[in-house]
């Protein structure tokens, strides 16, 4: 399980340090919601699905997105720290996955006029009265904008400047909360479409207050946010900021104004931005975001390169190659990875044996990388010398078969 560090050791596979903390390798688990948890805290699913995630070698495990209130899930069975009966149960995660030599992190959103709804599988269906019947009640959403909000069975709560100060607090209690939960990396979810997206997004955010209007008035929630966040969470450990480059199809965020947010953030001591993309829509003429290999790899360059910050890529990156390409090019700090990870958990141990990188089999457990190690022996042997002696052992088995 210890970090490569030979002199041609690919990039990917060579420690990273953010602030005080040492990272084992380049390669990021990415949040992944699962809608498995029980009143917003984790149970034996997480500890099976991180664990995977954990001992295939990743540098950094991040859990999914997890609200700061109640209201902030998109579903009922979405993940939460809001309470502070749910530290336990983070912490049983963290402990597992620092015991197989990754990082664990955290990533804290709020889904805003994107809540009350069923999960992925349903295509993110908003739940109605009916669902009422079978435990599933709806609640009110609360967005920047209501009058610009999809419509919903409830309708949405347009947020008023205390609302806006209990979801700042809401995040601030939640970082607390992650401390004592064992977490080395909080990450601010300002991406997808949700709370402080639409915020950021003109297509979601129609305010004519300190909120919304320029662009300054639009970032001020994000960046409020990330300096609560900042301000309690330890000074040698990173914040990482997910933001969405731009819009998804017909939004209004452009990279321009990504760079300008990442430069606010950097200015409240964010450490890294999670580029990705998407998530609020509207009706401009902006295109998709086109799904090709690594498609959010260069807004992650251009936002490295312009605000002088550390980023993720991630989107569409599948091949070690890929992944090491990226790092070399300048484009990224550190490589994020979801469905190629849910597809092979040891997707890292792989691509160390792809790109050249001694023992391969040390990203994975010591009991798991000595039957390897040992299988590896096997599979070099030079059959040739031991002919004699291998016809002669076959034959034995053979034989004692037929006899019986
Ligand atoms: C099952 C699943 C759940 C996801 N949940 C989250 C989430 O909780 N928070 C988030 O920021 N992104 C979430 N994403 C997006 C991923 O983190 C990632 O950005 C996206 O899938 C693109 O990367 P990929 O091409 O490697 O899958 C999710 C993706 C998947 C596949």
């Amino acid at each position: 399980m210890t970090a490569q560090s030979l002199p041609n050791t690919p990039l990917l596979f060579t420690p990273t340090k953010l602030r005080e903390l040492t990272i084992r390798n380049r390669i990021m688990a990415s949040p992944m919601c699962q809608y498995h948890s029980d009143d917003g805290g984790p149970n034996d699913w997480h500890m099976m699905h991180l664990g995977r995630l954990a001992i295939g070698g990743c540098g950094i495990v991040f859990g999914e997105e997890t609200a700061v209130e109640p209201d902030g899930r998109k579903t009922h069975s979405c993940a939460g720290l809001y309470h502070q009966s749910h530290i336990a149960a983070y912490r049983r995660l963290t402990d597992m996955i620092k015991q197989h030599g990754a990082v664990p992190a955290i990533q804290l959103g709020h889904s805003g006029r994107k809540g009350s709804c069923h999960g992925a599988i349903e295509d993110w269906r908003p739940l109605t009265v009916e669902d009422a019947k079978s435990g599933l009640p709806p609640w009110q959403i609360m967005t920047p904008s209501a009058a610009i909000s999809p419509p919903r069975p409830i309708p949405p709560k347009e947020m008023d400047h205390d609302d806006i100060k209990r979801v700042i607090e809401a995040f601030r209690t939640a970082t607390k909360r992650s401390i004592d939960a064992g977490y080395d990396i909080v990450e601010i979810h300002g991406a997808h479409g949700y709370l402080i997206h639409q915020f950021l997004s003109s297509s979601a955010n129609q305010r004519d207050d300190a909120y919304g209007g320029s662009l300054e008035n639009r970032m001020r929630f994000a960046v409020e946010v990330s300096a609560a966040v900042r301000e309690e969470w330890p000074q040698d450990k990173p914040v990482f900021f997910r933001l969405s480059a731009v819009d998804g199809k017909g939004g209004s965020w452009r990279l321009p104004d990504s760079i300008a947010l990442a430069k606010a953030l950097r200015a409240v001591d964010i450490d890294v931005v999670d580029v990705s993309s998407g998530g609020v829509t509207g009706s401009s003429d902006m295109p998709m975001v086109p799904r090709i290999p690594a498609y959010q790899a260069s807004f992650s360059g251009r936002i490295r390169q312009e605000a002088s910050i550390k980023t993720i890529a991630v989107g569409g990156i599948t091949t070690a190659k890929q992944a090491e390409d990226i790092l070399q090019a300048g484009d990224a700090d550190i490589i994020a990875m979801a469905r190629e990870l849910l597809w092979n958990a040891d997707w890292p141990a792989h691509a160390a044996e792809a790109l050249g990188v001694d023992d391969p089999f040390s990203y994975l457990p010591t009991g798991y990388a000595h039957r390897l190690r040992l299988r590896e022996a096997q599979k070099t042997m030079d059959i040739n010398q031991d002919q004699n002696l291998i016809a002669k052992s076959l034959r034995y088995f053979l034989d004692d078969n037929t006899s019986s």
